[in-house]
């Protein structure tokens, strides 16, 4: 007897398998169709996959819960009573987002673009024509955790040291993933860094303080312990994420050698293409949450204190909300989608993160037009919280 066709199987949407992890498409697409409150029985996991639904749940913190956790393995019946704020619901999220909303503001972005762009092209001055490069390992990956210490003011003496830090803490363990030793060793490490920097600039006289993130949190209404727990997730969620976008940007646009070709010809089309990027691959696919309460949807009740998967990379491909939606086009005009997240969680370094990414693909196309990936030497990369390439070997 021959098997039934793919289309007929149950949907098995696992998303700790690498495998389907590559090209999770077909299963993303059977789910928003058949299955858009999708249960998954042995993980123990339920999923919304639709723009709309994933959009609405963002939105409705009184039922999606992060307070206790928002990634798949760490969810449970417990609060973490964490002090970073992606890990709390209103009001004492509201608290934290207003006070560092004040230090992290779009003028201190802005003024980081000068400095991006001349990060940018000292990474790419090594890529010369028959030179091998790898646009992850030696740009991408390193573009954000250098931009990061810089926002932050970190003494340039310490800059090497602390990127290294930074990159250690995604070190991820084969089967033991990102939550490992070696990596949580390293937050430690900037941890204990971040305390004393602050305590040094605390130490400072008034008319000494400098005018970078660190000092302006100091001057708001968080204790020194909270000043620390935010600086240590724009560590965590300003590094990864940029480094992963860009990846995918070598690797589209690879694919997409026309679409490459209109960006080379005309810049100003960039911002568009990176948020075509965001919303055609997110580099963070998935939000985890609780259910505070039951809600039903679609006629199916997901019942209170349940694991829910936010699937906002599926929400990018939903033909509801975007025509065409798995064609790649940098000149599509988005105006929304939520690879950034929505609603109170919306991703608080968005403008960074559209800025380094701006900068760095105006950057490369500058320096290379045209690029071939090498594709039996790049590596995918899966970890519990982003999804993209770890190495992207390019000549
Ligand atoms: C392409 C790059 C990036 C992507 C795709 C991304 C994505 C996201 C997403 C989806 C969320 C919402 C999480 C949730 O609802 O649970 C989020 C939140 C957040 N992101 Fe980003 N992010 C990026 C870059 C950055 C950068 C550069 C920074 C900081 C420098 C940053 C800092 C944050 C913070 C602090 C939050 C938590 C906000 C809150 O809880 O109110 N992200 N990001």
């Amino acid at each position: 007897m021959s098997s039934p066709p793919i289309d007929r199987l149950p949907i098995d949407y696992d998303p700790t398998d690498a495998a389907l992890d590559v090209a999770p498409y077909d299963v993303w697409r059977r789910m928003r169709d058949e299955a858009p409150v999708y249960h998954h029985e042995r993980l123990g996991f339920w999923a919304l996959s639709r723009y709309d639904d994933v959009a609405m749940a963002l939105r409705d913190t009184a039922t999606f819960s992060s307070a206790h956790g928002n990634v798949l393995e760490f969810l449970s019946e417990q609060e973490l009573q964490s002090g970073m704020m992606i890990l709390t619901d209103p009001p004492a999220h509201t608290r934290l987002r207003s006070q560092v909303a004040r230090a992290f503001t779009v003028r201190r972005t802005a003024r980081l673009e000068g400095e991006i762009a001349a990060i940018c092209d000292d990474l790419l001055a090594p890529w010369t024509p028959g030179e091998p490069f790898d646009l992850v390992q030696d740009f991408g990956a390193l573009l954000p955790s250098m931009v990061m210490t810089r926002l932050l003011g970190v003494p340039e003496d310490d800059g090497e040291q602390v990127r290294t830090v930074i990159d250690t803490m995604f070190y991820a363990l084969p089967d033991v993933g990102m939550f490992n030793d070696v990596a949580g060793a390293a937050m430690g490490e900037l941890d204990a860094y971040l305390t004393d920097l602050l305590e040094r600039r605390a130490a400072l006289p008034a008319d000494d303080q400098a005018d970078d993130l660190l000092s302006g949190l100091l001057r708001s209404d968080l204790t020194r312990r909270e000043c620390v727990e935010f600086a240590m997730l724009l560590a965590t969620a300003g590094t990864e994420t940029v480094g992963r976008l860009i990846g995918w940007a070598a690797v589209l646009l690879d694919q997409h050698p026309d679409q490459r070709a209109l960006l080379a010809a005309d810049p100003s089309l960039v911002p568009r293409a990176v948020e075509e990027l965001l919303r055609f691959e997110g580099p963070s696919p998935v939000q985890g949450r609780w259910t505070k309460r039951a809600m039903t949807l679609h006629g199916v009740t997901i019942p209170a204190g349940s694991k829910v998967l936010l699937l906002t990379s599926s929400a990018g491909r939903d033909e509801r909300a975007y025509p065409d939606a798995d064609r790649f086009d940098v000149r599509r005009v988005i105006e929304h989608h939520v690879s950034f997240g929505y609603g109170v969680h919306f991703c608080l370094g968005a403008a960074l993160a559209r800025l380094e990414s701006r900068v760095a693909l105006t950057a490369l196309l500058a320096h290379h037009p045209t690029w071939v990936v090498e594709h039996e030497r790049s590596v995918r990369a899966h970890t519990s919280t982003v999804r993209g390439w770890e190495h992207v070997h390019v000549h």
